[in-house]
């Protein structure tokens, strides 16, 4: 007989990205900062902290993606109005870019560690996150729109919004397919 999972395991298989269906519900900034209060228990090495966020709260939203949405080409703004205009927040993550790459890859490790951290905390809550790495997060356009600096990154959207039904688990292939044991 198979172990009881924990809380933790359940909640590590059970989380899934969301991508639609959003309610119509604010996310609000005490939500969101109680969950980072928690993410940011991270791993990050030499506790460097190499993050920090900016988030857009779901009454700021209509403004932001308009503003947004003008850093596309005019045939794409309808099609990008509507896709941004689905989720009920953004979140969005900034990572400080060490110049040396081992640095810089410690830094991107930390900021992915808290990412999963906060996609679960939110999940448990019913409160939908997908990790969005569409090609705007580096067009100069939206970074000046978001006043990221020279040596920042922004790793991530995290389009946020509480959801009614889980979309459908696709299996993942088991650690044994993946596994070698080393011998001497
Ligand atoms: C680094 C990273 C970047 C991602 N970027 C996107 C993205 O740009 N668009 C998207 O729809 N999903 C994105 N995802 C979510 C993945 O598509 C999702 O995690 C994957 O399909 C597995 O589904 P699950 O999260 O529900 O288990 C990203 C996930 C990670 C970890």
């Amino acid at each position: 007989m198979g172990k009881t999972k924990s809380s933790l395991a359940e909640i590590i298989r059970e989380r899934r990205s969301i991508k639609s269906g959003y309610m119509d519900k604010e996310v609000t900034e005490e939500t969101v900062l109680e969950i980072l209060n928690d993410a940011i228990w991270a791993p990050n090495h030499g506790l460097r902290e190499p993050w920090r966020f900016i988030f857009v709260p779901t009454k700021e939203k209509e403004d932001f993606v308009e503003g947004l949405v003008k850093t596309f080409s005019p045939d794409m703004q309808e099609n990008r109005r509507n896709y941004f205009s689905q989720p009920a927040a953004f979140l969005i993550v900034v990572m400080e870019e060490d110049p040396r790459q081992k640095q810089w890859e410690e830094n991107f490790g930390a900021v992915s560690s808290l990412i999963q951290n906060f996609q679960l905390l939110a999940w448990e809550q019913k409160l939908g996150v997908v990790w969005k790495t569409n090609p705007h997060i580096y067009d100069p356009k939206v970074r000046d729109l978001l006043n990221v600096k020279l040596g920042e990154k922004i790793v991530g959207f995290l389009h946020m919004g509480y959801f009614e039904k889980a979309p459908q688990v696709r299996p993942r292939t088991t650690a044994e397919e993946k596994w070698t044991v080393y011998r001497n």
